[in-house]
């Protein structure tokens, strides 16, 4: 089994996402103090924050208002926030100077890629995806972000006792979802199947989204074994 998705494949796709001129402002002006740019070494994350503290990196923050809210509401964990998407990290870049955030760095890279080189292992104490790209059509299930070769990459990064956190509206997903979860014997089911929602993740834009179709929302939380 490869680690990471499947060659070739990528679970997003770059659309030309319209820039709002405060998201432009905020990616020229903002990146050198939030954000990393992408190489080929693992990050040392003590002198990425100044501090030994517990990293937790959210995959997909969209425009980041859950990552912004979580790293304010735990000033004494770091967040290390990966994003694709332009406006989205603009947007995160924006919140986090206006909040004054000292506990938040952005990655605009493929987290794939990002997990793979600039991630050791075991450095992580958390991870939160929160409505991952569902590629609903069955021939684009191979996009999907979670499947065996990434929770393989993403458990060879977290620490014992780490908590990955998946959150999702689409039904067949979640149970997918749960089904590669459970087969990784490095992981462990914090809960009978779904999680009832857990008060600390605030609600995002896809969720708001979601909710507004009529769609249930399924948390899932697994912890990292030894
Ligand atoms: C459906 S959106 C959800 C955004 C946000 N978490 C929310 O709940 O509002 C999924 C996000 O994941 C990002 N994404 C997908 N695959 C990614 C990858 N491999 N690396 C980084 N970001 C990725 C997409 O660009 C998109 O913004």
């Amino acid at each position: 089994m490869s680690e990471g998705l499947p060659r070739g494949i990528r679970s997003f796709v770059l659309r030309q996402g319209r820039v709002s001129k405060a998201q432009r402002h905020a990616l020229d002006t903002l990146m050198p103090r939030y954000g990393l740019p992408y190489g080929p070494q693992a990050l040392d994350l003590p002198a990425v924050f100044g501090r030994v503290a517990a990293c937790v990196l959210e995959i997909g923050c969209g425009m980041g208002e859950t990552t912004a809210a979580m790293a304010a509401q735990n000033p004494q964990t770091d967040y290390l926030g990966i994003e694709v998407h332009s406006p989205g990290v603009g947007s995160l870049l924006k919140l986090a100077a206006e909040q004054g955030l000292t506990n938040l760095r952005v990655i605009q890279h493929d987290a794939v890629e990002v997990l793979r080189e600039m991630i050791a292992p075991a450095s992580l104490a958390g991870c939160n995806i929160f409505f991952p790209d569902p590629w609903p059509k069955l021939r684009h299930h191979k996009r999907r972000l979670i499947q065996p070769g990434f929770v393989a990459l993403l458990g060879s990064r977290m620490q014992a006792g780490a908590v990955l956190h998946v959150a999702t509206d689409w039904e067949n997903y979640a149970a997918h979802i749960l089904e590669v979860l459970s087969a990784n014997p490095a992981f462990r089911n914090l809960a009978e199947g779904y999680s009832p929602r857990p008060g600390q993740r605030p609600q995002t834009k896809f969720e708001t989204r979601g909710l507004k179709l009529g769609h249930s929302v399924w948390d899932l939380m697994f912890e990292r074994l030894p």
